[in-house]
């Protein structure tokens, strides 16, 4: 992992839980792909805002990674 791989996983996704995007990516490698699935695991989705801030991160990092799977 580099720097900027790092860096990239501090990136907060859910704001009202501090849920960082490498919380998100753990979970996606380890094969849980539904928001509802990470919501679960990580209990983004649940803070004051009811998951209006996150939910479109979380649904853009589920196409990401299902992306960069298809490409390899
Ligand atoms: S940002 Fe995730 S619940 Fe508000």
């Amino acid at each position: 992992m580099d720097q900027k791989e790092i860096i990239e996983g501090l990136k907060p996704i859910c704001l009202c839980k501090g849920i960082k995007k490498k919380v998100f990516l753990k979970h996606l490698a380890a094969g849980i792909h539904t928001l509802e699935g990470l919501r679960k695991a990580t209990g983004a989705g649940s803070g004051s805002c009811g998951g209006k801030r996150c939910t479109p991160r979380i649904l853009d990092l589920i196409k990401e990674t299902a992306e960069k799977w298809k490409a390899t």
